[in-house]
């Protein structure tokens, strides 16, 4: 992907005039980070701090969400970090379904670019962007895999601060965030050497 590309949906992202959230923003935040990231978080919508600097996860919440990080050994500079809906709700109110429909293709098309090999869903909208039927109550901590990606599912960072039993329940989740990376690319290596040894193959098979 050309680094272009992001930085042009950047750009995009920051003048969407899609739905009433671009009435009371200060600043969009399309996301920030790593344009090759294995990596990606989606959180659920900015908050106050984060539409004040157009940057994702720089308040309260943030901060934990830097202490995950940092307790398995990831820098913000390696991962990307992104959110459902690009602008703040009023209030941080949670997101309507049609704000969350009109912003669906910027997430998407982030998706698209920087095909991350693991994506961490932070909270129930994010879960259910991605998986509409689940709940986060049953699925928290879980790793699993869809078309070839892989998915780990954890409690919002901002519950931790507001019910503090749940902080050592994330940080324990979060520690899947290793794991799940490691057979990830344990995976793509696999899949690199099984098509290394077909093309041989067929290369001989051309010759005869
Ligand atoms: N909460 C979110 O879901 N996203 C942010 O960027 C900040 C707080």
């Amino acid at each position: 992907m050309k680094v272009s590309e992001l930085e042009d949906l950047h750009g995009q992202i920051a003048t969407c005039p899609a739905c009433d959230l671009c009435k009371s923003r200060t600043h969009a935040v399309p996301g920030e980070g790593a344009a090759n990231a294995e990596v990606m978080l989606v959180g659920e919508g900015p908050g106050f701090h984060e539409d004040q600097q157009a940057r994702p996860f720089v308040g309260p919440a943030g901060h934990f969400l830097d202490e995950l990080l940092s307790s398995v050994g990831l820098r913000r500079s390696e991962v990307y970090i992104t959110n459902v809906v690009k602008c703040r709700p009023p209030q941080n109110r949670d997101p309507l379904p049609a704000e969350i429909e009109a912003c669906r293709r910027h997430l998407e098309r982030q998706i698209d670019l920087i095909k991350p090999r693991l994506i961490v869903t932070l909270g129930r909208y994010s879960l259910a962007w991605f998986f509409p039927k689940d709940s986060i109550s049953k699925v928290h901590g879980h790793l699993r895999q869809r078309d070839g990606r892989y998915f780990v599912h954890m409690y919002h960072p901002a519950a931790a601060l507001h019910a503090g039993n749940l902080r050592s329940v994330i940080m324990e989740d979060f520690l899947k965030v290793p794991v799940a990376l490691a057979q990830a690319r344990e995976a793509s290596q696999t899949a690199a050497a099984a098509t290394a040894a077909v093309e041989p193959a067929a290369e001989q098979m051309r010759l005869f």
